[in-house]
Protein backbone atom coordinates (compact mmCIF):
# COMPACT_ATOMS: atom_id res chain seq x y z
CA UNK A 1 0.00 0.00 0.00
CA UNK A 2 2.08 3.37 -1.08
CA UNK A 3 0.54 6.44 -0.26
CA UNK A 4 0.82 9.52 -2.25
CA UNK A 5 -1.59 11.73 -1.01
CA UNK A 6 -2.76 12.34 2.78
CA UNK A 7 -6.04 14.02 3.69
CA UNK A 8 -5.98 16.01 7.21
CA UNK A 9 -9.80 16.54 8.36
CA UNK A 10 -9.41 19.33 10.94
CA UNK A 11 -6.80 22.24 11.16
CA UNK A 12 -6.54 22.63 15.00
CA UNK A 13 -3.82 22.77 17.00
CA UNK A 14 -3.20 19.18 16.18
CA UNK A 15 -3.83 18.82 12.10
CA UNK A 16 -2.17 21.61 11.58
CA UNK A 17 1.54 21.06 13.15
CA UNK A 18 1.08 17.71 12.65
CA UNK A 19 0.59 17.91 9.25
CA UNK A 20 2.95 20.24 8.61
CA UNK A 21 5.77 17.93 9.96
CA UNK A 22 4.96 15.61 7.93
CA UNK A 23 4.63 17.18 4.77
CA UNK A 24 8.00 18.72 5.45
CA UNK A 25 9.53 15.10 5.96
CA UNK A 26 7.91 13.42 2.93
CA UNK A 27 8.49 15.22 0.29
CA UNK A 28 7.42 13.21 -2.12
CA UNK A 29 4.00 13.07 -0.51
CA UNK A 30 1.29 15.76 -1.21
CA UNK A 31 -0.93 16.33 2.08
CA UNK A 32 -3.65 18.56 2.39
CA UNK A 33 -5.25 20.07 5.53
CA UNK A 34 -9.15 20.51 5.14
CA UNK A 35 -11.31 22.60 7.57
CA UNK A 36 -14.77 24.34 7.35
CA UNK A 37 -13.40 26.60 9.41
CA UNK A 38 -12.67 29.60 6.39
CA UNK A 39 -10.96 31.75 8.65
CA UNK A 40 -8.59 29.12 10.29
CA UNK A 41 -7.97 28.08 6.95
CA UNK A 42 -6.91 31.30 6.04
CA UNK A 43 -4.87 31.79 8.38
CA UNK A 44 -2.85 28.49 8.08
CA UNK A 45 -2.04 29.87 4.39
CA UNK A 46 -1.17 33.36 5.76
CA UNK A 47 2.07 35.48 7.31
CA UNK A 48 0.07 34.76 11.03
CA UNK A 49 -0.79 31.34 11.61
CA UNK A 50 -3.59 30.72 14.06
CA UNK A 51 -1.52 28.64 16.29
CA UNK A 52 1.41 29.93 18.28
CA UNK A 53 4.22 27.25 18.47
CA UNK A 54 8.07 28.51 18.70
CA UNK A 55 9.65 27.32 15.37
CA UNK A 56 5.94 26.02 13.61
CA UNK A 57 6.40 29.09 11.23
CA UNK A 58 10.02 27.73 9.23
CA UNK A 59 8.34 24.00 9.28
CA UNK A 60 5.22 25.31 7.35
CA UNK A 61 7.24 27.62 5.18
CA UNK A 62 9.35 24.77 3.99
CA UNK A 63 6.82 22.67 2.69
CA UNK A 64 3.58 25.08 2.37
CA UNK A 65 2.79 25.36 -1.22
CA UNK A 66 4.85 22.57 -2.39
CA UNK A 67 3.47 19.40 -0.97
CA UNK A 68 1.10 21.31 2.14
CA UNK A 69 -1.82 22.69 1.67
CA UNK A 70 -4.85 24.48 3.27
CA UNK A 71 -8.14 24.28 2.32
CA UNK A 72 -12.34 24.51 2.89
CA UNK A 73 -12.55 21.88 0.01
CA UNK A 74 -13.29 19.40 1.99
CA UNK A 75 -15.06 16.88 -0.17
CA UNK A 76 -12.48 16.98 -2.62
CA UNK A 77 -9.52 16.71 -0.40
CA UNK A 78 -10.90 13.57 0.98
CA UNK A 79 -11.90 12.55 -2.34
CA UNK A 80 -8.33 12.37 -4.15
CA UNK A 81 -6.52 11.08 -0.34
CA UNK A 82 -5.33 7.62 0.40
CA UNK A 83 -4.93 8.10 3.85
CA UNK A 84 -7.10 10.13 5.64
CA UNK A 85 -6.35 11.64 9.55
CA UNK A 86 -9.59 12.83 11.12
CA UNK A 87 -8.11 15.65 13.85
CA UNK A 88 -11.15 17.08 14.88
CA UNK A 89 -12.34 18.36 18.16
CA UNK A 90 -13.56 15.48 20.81
CA UNK A 91 -14.57 17.76 23.82
CA UNK A 92 -16.29 17.24 26.87
CA UNK A 93 -20.25 16.21 25.60
CA UNK A 94 -22.16 19.21 27.60
CA UNK A 95 -25.65 17.82 27.31
CA UNK A 96 -27.88 14.98 27.44
CA UNK A 97 -26.04 11.42 28.66
CA UNK A 98 -23.03 11.32 29.90
CA UNK A 99 -23.00 15.28 30.11
CA UNK A 100 -19.65 16.82 32.17
CA UNK A 101 -17.77 13.24 31.50
CA UNK A 102 -18.21 11.76 28.16
CA UNK A 103 -16.86 12.79 25.23
CA UNK A 104 -18.60 14.41 22.24
CA UNK A 105 -18.28 12.84 19.02
CA UNK A 106 -20.52 14.03 16.83
CA UNK A 107 -17.15 16.06 14.79
CA UNK A 108 -15.89 12.49 14.93
CA UNK A 109 -18.79 11.17 13.44
CA UNK A 110 -20.18 13.37 10.64
CA UNK A 111 -16.22 13.23 9.56
CA UNK A 112 -16.79 9.26 9.30
CA UNK A 113 -20.30 9.85 7.55
CA UNK A 114 -18.40 12.68 4.80
CA UNK A 115 -15.39 10.16 3.93
CA UNK A 116 -17.97 7.57 3.37
CA UNK A 117 -20.07 9.57 0.83
CA UNK A 118 -17.23 10.61 -1.22
CA UNK A 119 -15.05 7.62 -0.99
CA UNK A 120 -14.35 4.93 -3.87
CA UNK A 121 -11.46 2.61 -3.75
CA UNK A 122 -9.43 1.59 -0.64
CA UNK A 123 -8.48 4.28 1.54
CA UNK A 124 -7.30 4.01 5.33
CA UNK A 125 -8.80 6.14 7.86
CA UNK A 126 -6.68 7.21 11.12
CA UNK A 127 -7.87 8.28 14.24
CA UNK A 128 -6.21 11.27 14.94
CA UNK A 129 -8.15 12.89 17.98
CA UNK A 130 -8.28 11.37 21.27
CA UNK A 131 -11.53 9.13 21.63
CA UNK A 132 -12.79 6.68 23.81
CA UNK A 133 -12.13 3.14 23.46
CA UNK A 134 -14.03 1.21 20.94
CA UNK A 135 -14.31 4.31 18.94
CA UNK A 136 -13.00 2.81 15.86
CA UNK A 137 -16.27 0.24 15.36
CA UNK A 138 -17.96 3.15 15.61
CA UNK A 139 -16.05 4.81 12.80
CA UNK A 140 -16.05 1.43 10.71
CA UNK A 141 -20.03 0.22 11.31
CA UNK A 142 -20.52 4.19 9.80
CA UNK A 143 -18.36 3.71 6.71
CA UNK A 144 -20.09 0.27 6.00
CA UNK A 145 -23.13 1.94 6.28
CA UNK A 146 -22.79 4.48 4.19
CA UNK A 147 -20.61 4.29 1.27
CA UNK A 148 -20.66 3.17 -2.28
CA UNK A 149 -20.10 -1.03 -2.09
CA UNK A 150 -16.86 -0.35 -4.16
CA UNK A 151 -15.50 1.92 -1.28
CA UNK A 152 -13.61 -0.45 1.22
CA UNK A 153 -11.32 0.75 4.40
CA UNK A 154 -9.06 0.26 7.45
CA UNK A 155 -9.28 1.77 10.36
CA UNK A 156 -6.27 2.79 12.22
CA UNK A 157 -5.66 4.53 16.05
CA UNK A 158 -3.10 7.04 16.09
CA UNK A 159 -3.38 9.27 18.87
CA UNK A 160 -1.12 12.56 19.20
CA UNK A 161 1.12 13.20 21.92
CA UNK A 162 2.29 16.53 21.58
CA UNK A 163 2.38 19.08 24.02
CA UNK A 164 1.78 22.89 23.28
CA UNK A 165 4.44 24.91 23.39
CA UNK A 166 7.03 21.93 22.67
CA UNK A 167 4.66 20.58 19.60
CA UNK A 168 7.45 21.19 16.75
CA UNK A 169 9.91 19.31 19.74
CA UNK A 170 7.79 16.56 20.33
CA UNK A 171 6.77 15.84 16.52
CA UNK A 172 10.27 15.95 15.46
CA UNK A 173 11.60 13.43 17.95
CA UNK A 174 9.06 12.06 19.93
CA UNK A 175 9.05 9.51 22.65
CA UNK A 176 7.47 7.16 20.88
CA UNK A 177 4.60 6.90 18.08
CA UNK A 178 1.95 4.63 18.75
CA UNK A 179 0.03 2.72 15.95
CA UNK A 180 -3.18 0.33 16.47
CA UNK A 181 -4.87 -1.55 13.70
CA UNK A 182 -6.84 -4.23 13.20
CA UNK A 183 -4.73 -7.87 13.59
CA UNK A 184 -5.62 -9.15 9.79
CA UNK A 185 -3.50 -9.14 6.59
CA UNK A 186 -5.51 -5.76 5.77
CA UNK A 187 -4.75 -4.18 8.97
CA UNK A 188 -1.25 -5.22 9.04
CA UNK A 189 -0.76 -3.84 5.85
CA UNK A 190 -2.65 -0.59 6.37
CA UNK A 191 -0.69 -0.69 10.09
CA UNK A 192 2.54 -0.88 7.60
CA UNK A 193 1.96 1.72 5.34
CA UNK A 194 1.53 4.31 8.17
CA UNK A 195 4.76 2.88 9.54
CA UNK A 196 6.74 3.63 6.62
CA UNK A 197 5.52 7.87 6.74
CA UNK A 198 6.88 8.39 10.30
CA UNK A 199 9.72 6.00 9.76
CA UNK A 200 11.04 9.08 7.19
CA UNK A 201 12.29 10.94 10.15
CA UNK A 202 11.44 8.27 13.34
CA UNK A 203 13.52 5.20 14.51
CA UNK A 204 11.64 2.23 13.87
CA UNK A 205 12.15 0.94 17.12
CA UNK A 206 10.11 3.81 18.69
CA UNK A 207 7.50 2.82 16.33
CA UNK A 208 5.28 0.80 18.65
CA UNK A 209 2.38 -0.85 16.93
CA UNK A 210 -0.41 -2.66 19.11
CA UNK A 211 -4.12 -3.79 18.45
CA UNK A 212 -6.54 -0.89 18.07
CA UNK A 213 -8.11 -1.08 21.59
CA UNK A 214 -4.70 -1.06 23.23
CA UNK A 215 -3.93 2.16 21.06
CA UNK A 216 -6.87 4.07 21.67
CA UNK A 217 -6.81 3.61 25.61
CA UNK A 218 -3.10 4.44 25.98
CA UNK A 219 -3.72 7.85 24.82
CA UNK A 220 -6.04 8.26 27.82
CA UNK A 221 -4.14 6.65 30.23
CA UNK A 222 -1.12 8.57 29.30
CA UNK A 223 -2.51 11.75 29.92
CA UNK A 224 -4.30 10.45 33.45
CA UNK A 225 -1.36 9.45 34.25
CA UNK A 226 0.42 12.82 33.58
CA UNK A 227 -2.19 15.03 35.14
CA UNK A 228 -2.25 12.75 38.34
CA UNK A 229 1.74 13.63 39.10
CA UNK A 230 0.57 17.10 38.99
CA UNK A 231 -2.44 16.76 41.49
CA UNK A 232 0.06 14.87 43.55
CA UNK A 233 2.65 17.25 43.70
CA UNK A 234 -0.25 19.86 43.81
CA UNK A 235 -1.56 18.30 47.08
CA UNK A 236 1.57 18.06 48.44
CA UNK A 237 2.30 22.00 47.91
CA UNK A 238 -0.77 22.43 50.63
CA UNK A 239 1.45 20.33 52.77
CA UNK A 240 4.25 22.23 52.43
CA UNK A 241 2.77 25.38 52.81
CA UNK A 242 1.32 24.41 56.40
CA UNK A 243 4.72 22.38 57.64
CA UNK A 244 7.19 25.48 56.27
CA UNK A 245 8.84 22.41 53.42
CA UNK A 246 9.36 23.78 50.13
CA UNK A 247 7.79 21.91 47.27
CA UNK A 248 10.57 22.31 44.82
CA UNK A 249 12.70 20.89 47.39
CA UNK A 250 10.11 18.38 47.70
CA UNK A 251 10.05 17.65 44.06
CA UNK A 252 13.78 17.77 43.39
CA UNK A 253 14.23 14.50 46.56
CA UNK A 254 12.02 12.50 44.94
CA UNK A 255 12.47 13.39 41.49
CA UNK A 256 16.30 11.96 41.72
CA UNK A 257 14.35 8.18 42.52
CA UNK A 258 14.65 6.70 39.40
CA UNK A 259 11.35 4.64 39.69
CA UNK A 260 9.91 8.57 40.19
CA UNK A 261 11.85 10.43 37.44
CA UNK A 262 11.94 14.25 38.16
CA UNK A 263 9.39 15.49 34.94
CA UNK A 264 5.87 16.46 36.17
CA UNK A 265 6.04 16.95 39.48
CA UNK A 266 6.37 21.28 39.39
CA UNK A 267 3.82 22.53 41.64
CA UNK A 268 1.51 24.86 39.78
CA UNK A 269 -2.02 26.78 40.33
CA UNK A 270 -3.63 23.72 38.67
CA UNK A 271 -2.92 21.88 34.93
CA UNK A 272 -5.07 23.42 32.53
CA UNK A 273 -5.55 23.20 28.51
CA UNK A 274 -7.51 21.24 26.53
CA UNK A 275 -6.63 17.91 27.27
CA UNK A 276 -6.25 16.63 30.64
CA UNK A 277 -9.38 17.16 31.95
CA UNK A 278 -11.36 16.34 29.04
CA UNK A 279 -9.36 12.90 28.15
CA UNK A 280 -9.82 12.34 32.49
CA UNK A 281 -13.47 12.82 32.62
CA UNK A 282 -13.57 10.49 29.38
CA UNK A 283 -12.00 7.71 31.39
CA UNK A 284 -13.93 8.35 34.38
CA UNK A 285 -17.32 7.95 32.17
CA UNK A 286 -15.67 4.63 30.45
CA UNK A 287 -15.15 2.89 34.09
CA UNK A 288 -18.83 3.95 34.62
CA UNK A 289 -19.89 2.65 31.77
CA UNK A 290 -17.76 -0.74 32.31
CA UNK A 291 -19.15 -0.78 35.52
CA UNK A 292 -16.26 0.02 37.38
CA UNK A 293 -17.22 2.82 40.14
CA UNK A 294 -14.34 1.92 42.19
CA UNK A 295 -11.53 3.06 39.34
CA UNK A 296 -14.19 5.84 38.31
CA UNK A 297 -13.93 7.43 41.97
CA UNK A 298 -9.63 6.91 41.85
CA UNK A 299 -9.37 8.99 38.39
CA UNK A 300 -12.19 11.51 39.23
CA UNK A 301 -10.25 12.71 42.31
CA UNK A 302 -7.64 14.22 39.63
CA UNK A 303 -9.73 16.49 38.56
CA UNK A 304 -11.28 17.46 41.98
CA UNK A 305 -7.82 18.09 43.10
CA UNK A 306 -7.01 20.04 40.54
CA UNK A 307 -10.53 22.49 41.06
CA UNK A 308 -9.61 22.75 44.83
CA UNK A 309 -6.25 24.00 43.79
CA UNK A 310 -7.48 26.63 42.17
CA UNK A 311 -9.93 27.47 44.10
CA UNK A 312 -7.64 27.59 47.62
CA UNK A 313 -5.33 29.93 45.45
CA UNK A 314 -8.15 32.59 45.34
CA UNK A 315 -8.95 32.31 48.48
CA UNK A 316 -5.87 32.99 49.59
CA UNK A 317 -5.56 36.07 47.68
CA UNK A 318 -8.89 37.23 49.12
CA UNK A 319 -8.41 36.60 52.75
CA UNK A 320 -4.37 37.90 52.53
CA UNK A 321 -6.09 41.12 51.29
CA UNK A 322 -7.62 41.71 54.33
CA UNK A 323 -10.63 39.79 53.06
CA UNK A 324 -11.94 41.82 50.74
CA UNK A 325 -10.56 42.88 47.06
CA UNK A 326 -14.44 45.09 46.36
CA UNK A 327 -12.83 47.34 44.14
CA UNK A 328 -9.15 46.98 44.32
CA UNK A 329 -6.87 46.50 41.34
CA UNK A 330 -5.16 43.37 40.97
CA UNK A 331 -2.36 42.82 38.21
CA UNK A 332 -2.83 39.50 36.46
CA UNK A 333 0.47 38.07 34.41
CA UNK A 334 -0.19 35.79 31.85
CA UNK A 335 -3.54 33.65 31.06
CA UNK A 336 -2.45 31.20 28.69
CA UNK A 337 -2.96 27.51 29.90
CA UNK A 338 1.08 27.28 30.04
CA UNK A 339 4.21 29.17 28.34
CA UNK A 340 4.84 29.36 24.87
CA UNK A 341 0.88 29.15 23.32
CA UNK A 342 -1.25 31.53 22.77
CA UNK A 343 -4.02 28.57 23.72
CA UNK A 344 -6.28 29.04 26.93
CA UNK A 345 -8.38 26.11 26.57
CA UNK A 346 -9.27 25.07 30.34
CA UNK A 347 -6.31 27.99 31.79
CA UNK A 348 -6.37 27.89 35.07
CA UNK A 349 -6.24 31.86 34.59
CA UNK A 350 -9.66 31.51 33.39
CA UNK A 351 -11.52 30.58 36.96
CA UNK A 352 -8.96 32.62 39.14
CA UNK A 353 -9.70 35.82 36.93
CA UNK A 354 -13.89 34.75 37.37
CA UNK A 355 -13.36 34.31 40.75
CA UNK A 356 -11.70 37.56 41.62
CA UNK A 357 -14.61 39.06 39.69
CA UNK A 358 -17.54 37.57 41.78
CA UNK A 359 -15.40 39.47 44.35
CA UNK A 360 -15.49 42.68 42.72
CA UNK A 361 -11.71 43.30 41.97
CA UNK A 362 -10.50 45.20 39.11
CA UNK A 363 -8.00 43.02 36.71
CA UNK A 364 -5.47 44.34 34.92
CA UNK A 365 -4.34 41.32 32.66
CA UNK A 366 -1.38 40.86 30.55
CA UNK A 367 -0.81 37.99 28.55
CA UNK A 368 2.55 38.11 25.85
CA UNK A 369 0.78 36.28 23.32
CA UNK A 370 -3.24 35.84 24.12
CA UNK A 371 -5.30 38.51 22.60
CA UNK A 372 -7.64 41.11 24.31
CA UNK A 373 -10.75 39.33 22.59
CA UNK A 374 -9.74 36.18 23.79
CA UNK A 375 -9.49 36.98 27.54
CA UNK A 376 -12.94 38.65 27.34
CA UNK A 377 -14.37 35.50 25.21
CA UNK A 378 -12.99 32.88 27.52
CA UNK A 379 -14.52 35.19 30.94
CA UNK A 380 -17.67 35.79 29.08
CA UNK A 381 -17.69 31.89 28.45
CA UNK A 382 -17.51 31.11 32.29
CA UNK A 383 -20.38 33.21 33.33
CA UNK A 384 -18.87 36.63 34.34
CA UNK A 385 -21.09 39.57 32.71
CA UNK A 386 -20.42 41.32 29.85
CA UNK A 387 -21.34 44.55 32.27
CA UNK A 388 -18.63 43.47 34.63
CA UNK A 389 -16.15 42.67 31.79
CA UNK A 390 -16.54 46.14 30.47
CA UNK A 391 -15.96 47.93 33.90
CA UNK A 392 -13.97 45.76 35.93
CA UNK A 393 -11.15 43.84 33.26
CA UNK A 394 -8.34 46.07 31.32
CA UNK A 395 -6.06 44.42 29.09
CA UNK A 396 -2.69 45.64 30.04
CA UNK A 397 0.31 46.01 27.14
CA UNK A 398 3.37 45.08 29.53
CA UNK A 399 3.53 44.45 33.22
CA UNK A 400 4.25 47.25 34.39
CA UNK A 401 0.88 48.79 33.11
CA UNK A 402 -0.66 45.90 34.75
CA UNK A 403 1.17 46.77 37.67
CA UNK A 404 0.69 50.40 38.37
CA UNK A 405 -1.65 51.07 40.83
CA UNK A 406 -2.58 47.60 41.76
CA UNK A 407 -2.76 46.27 45.63
CA UNK A 408 -1.76 42.40 44.55
CA UNK A 409 0.58 41.11 41.37
CA UNK A 410 -0.52 37.41 40.68
CA UNK A 411 1.50 35.12 38.38
CA UNK A 412 -0.74 32.34 36.44
CA UNK A 413 1.12 31.47 33.40
CA UNK A 414 5.26 30.75 34.00
CA UNK A 415 6.36 32.85 30.73
CA UNK A 416 9.88 32.88 30.85
CA UNK A 417 10.03 37.18 30.82
CA UNK A 418 8.30 37.06 34.02
CA UNK A 419 11.33 35.73 35.30
CA UNK A 420 13.43 38.64 34.37
CA UNK A 421 11.10 41.78 35.76
CA UNK A 422 12.27 44.82 36.80
CA UNK A 423 11.13 43.67 40.54
CA UNK A 424 11.89 46.53 42.21
CA UNK A 425 10.18 48.77 39.42
CA UNK A 426 6.87 46.93 40.22
CA UNK A 427 7.71 47.07 43.37
CA UNK A 428 7.66 51.23 43.09
CA UNK A 429 4.43 51.39 40.73
CA UNK A 430 2.37 49.19 43.45
CA UNK A 431 0.02 50.50 46.76
CA UNK A 432 1.77 49.13 49.94
CA UNK A 433 1.75 46.65 51.54
CA UNK A 434 2.64 45.37 47.73
CA UNK A 435 0.98 42.04 47.56
CA UNK A 436 2.36 39.13 45.28
CA UNK A 437 0.43 35.19 44.89
CA UNK A 438 2.84 32.99 42.64
CA UNK A 439 0.78 31.13 41.15
CA UNK A 440 3.65 29.34 39.17
CA UNK A 441 6.98 29.86 41.10
CA UNK A 442 8.33 32.30 38.45
CA UNK A 443 9.91 34.93 40.89
CA UNK A 444 12.38 34.84 43.55
CA UNK A 445 10.91 34.53 46.64
CA UNK A 446 14.25 36.12 48.52
CA UNK A 447 14.12 39.10 45.94
CA UNK A 448 10.68 39.75 46.76
CA UNK A 449 10.71 39.57 50.61
CA UNK A 450 14.46 41.18 50.27
CA UNK A 451 12.44 44.23 48.13
CA UNK A 452 9.63 44.56 50.71
CA UNK A 453 7.46 42.78 48.49
CA UNK A 454 4.55 40.81 50.98
CA UNK A 455 4.83 37.50 49.02
CA UNK A 456 2.80 34.04 49.10
CA UNK A 457 4.29 31.32 45.90
CA UNK A 458 2.67 28.05 45.56
CA UNK A 459 3.86 25.16 47.98
CA UNK A 460 6.42 27.13 49.73
CA UNK A 461 5.89 27.48 53.36
CA UNK A 462 6.47 30.31 55.55
P1 LIG B 1 -9.12 22.15 17.59
O1 LIG B 1 -10.43 22.50 18.15
O2 LIG B 1 -7.98 23.13 17.66
O3 LIG B 1 -9.28 21.74 16.04
C1 LIG B 1 -10.27 20.91 15.55
C2 LIG B 1 -10.67 21.42 14.17
O4 LIG B 1 -11.51 20.44 13.54
C3 LIG B 1 -11.49 22.71 14.17
O5 LIG B 1 -10.79 23.72 13.43
C4 LIG B 1 -12.81 22.33 13.48
O6 LIG B 1 -13.35 23.35 12.67
C5 LIG B 1 -12.40 21.13 12.66
N1 LIG B 1 -13.47 20.21 12.26
C6 LIG B 1 -14.52 19.76 12.97
N2 LIG B 1 -15.26 18.89 12.23
C7 LIG B 1 -14.66 18.81 11.02
C8 LIG B 1 -14.93 18.07 9.82
N3 LIG B 1 -15.96 17.22 9.73
N4 LIG B 1 -14.10 18.24 8.77
C9 LIG B 1 -13.04 19.08 8.85
N5 LIG B 1 -12.72 19.78 9.97
C10 LIG B 1 -13.52 19.65 11.03
O7 LIG B 1 -8.69 20.77 18.31
P2 LIG B 1 -7.20 20.23 18.58
O8 LIG B 1 -6.62 20.86 19.81
O9 LIG B 1 -6.42 20.24 17.31
O10 LIG B 1 -7.55 18.71 18.98
C11 LIG B 1 -8.00 17.78 18.01
C12 LIG B 1 -8.00 16.41 18.65
O11 LIG B 1 -6.66 16.05 19.04
C13 LIG B 1 -8.84 16.29 19.92
O12 LIG B 1 -9.44 15.02 19.96
C14 LIG B 1 -7.82 16.43 21.03
O13 LIG B 1 -8.23 15.78 22.22
C15 LIG B 1 -6.61 15.73 20.44
N6 LIG B 1 -5.32 16.18 20.96
C16 LIG B 1 -5.08 17.50 21.21
C17 LIG B 1 -3.82 17.91 21.66
C18 LIG B 1 -3.51 19.35 21.94
O14 LIG B 1 -2.45 19.63 22.48
N7 LIG B 1 -4.36 20.29 21.59
C19 LIG B 1 -2.81 16.96 21.85
C20 LIG B 1 -3.09 15.63 21.58
C21 LIG B 1 -4.34 15.24 21.12
C1 LIG C 1 -0.78 17.36 27.36
C2 LIG C 1 0.19 16.16 27.30
O1 LIG C 1 1.42 16.54 27.94
C3 LIG C 1 0.42 15.75 25.85
O2 LIG C 1 1.24 14.59 25.82
C4 LIG C 1 -0.91 15.46 25.19
O3 LIG C 1 -0.73 15.11 23.84
C5 LIG C 1 -1.83 16.67 25.29
O4 LIG C 1 -1.99 17.04 26.68
P1 LIG C 1 -0.54 19.97 26.98
O5 LIG C 1 -1.85 20.03 27.69
O6 LIG C 1 -0.40 20.66 25.67
O7 LIG C 1 -0.12 18.44 26.72
O8 LIG C 1 0.62 20.56 27.92
P2 LIG C 1 1.35 20.00 29.24
O9 LIG C 1 2.77 20.37 29.15
O10 LIG C 1 1.05 18.59 29.50
O11 LIG C 1 0.71 20.90 30.40
C6 LIG C 1 -0.64 20.76 30.79
C7 LIG C 1 -0.90 21.61 32.01
O12 LIG C 1 -0.22 21.10 33.16
C8 LIG C 1 -0.43 23.07 31.88
O13 LIG C 1 -1.38 23.93 32.46
C9 LIG C 1 0.87 23.09 32.66
O14 LIG C 1 1.19 24.36 33.16
C10 LIG C 1 0.53 22.12 33.79
N1 LIG C 1 1.72 21.50 34.40
C11 LIG C 1 2.54 20.71 33.65
C12 LIG C 1 1.97 21.69 35.76
O15 LIG C 1 1.23 22.39 36.45
N2 LIG C 1 3.06 21.08 36.31
C13 LIG C 1 3.89 20.28 35.59
O16 LIG C 1 4.85 19.74 36.17
C14 LIG C 1 3.63 20.08 34.21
Amino acid sequence: MKINSICCLGAGYVGGPTMAMIASKCPHIQVTVADMNAQRVDAWNSDVLPVYEPGLDAVVASARGRNLHFTTEIRAAVAAADLIFVSVGTPTKSYGIGAGRAADLRYVESAARLIAEVSHGHKIIVEKSTIPVKTASAIKAILAANSSSEATFDVLSNPEFLAEGTAVADLENPDRILIGGELTPGGNAAVEALVSIYAQWIPRQRILTTNLWSSELSKLVANAFLAQRISSINSISALCEATGADVDEVASAIGMDSRIGPKFLKASVGFGGSCFQKDILNLVYLCESFGLPHVAEYWRQVVHLNDWQKSRFVEKIVRTLFNTVNNKRIAVLGFAFKKDTNDTRESPAIYVCRDLLREHAHLAIYDPRVSPDAIRNDLAHVGVSPELIATNVEISTNPYAAAAGAHALVTLTEWDEFRTLDLPRIYDLMLKPAFVFDGRAVLSNESLTALGFESFVIGKGQ
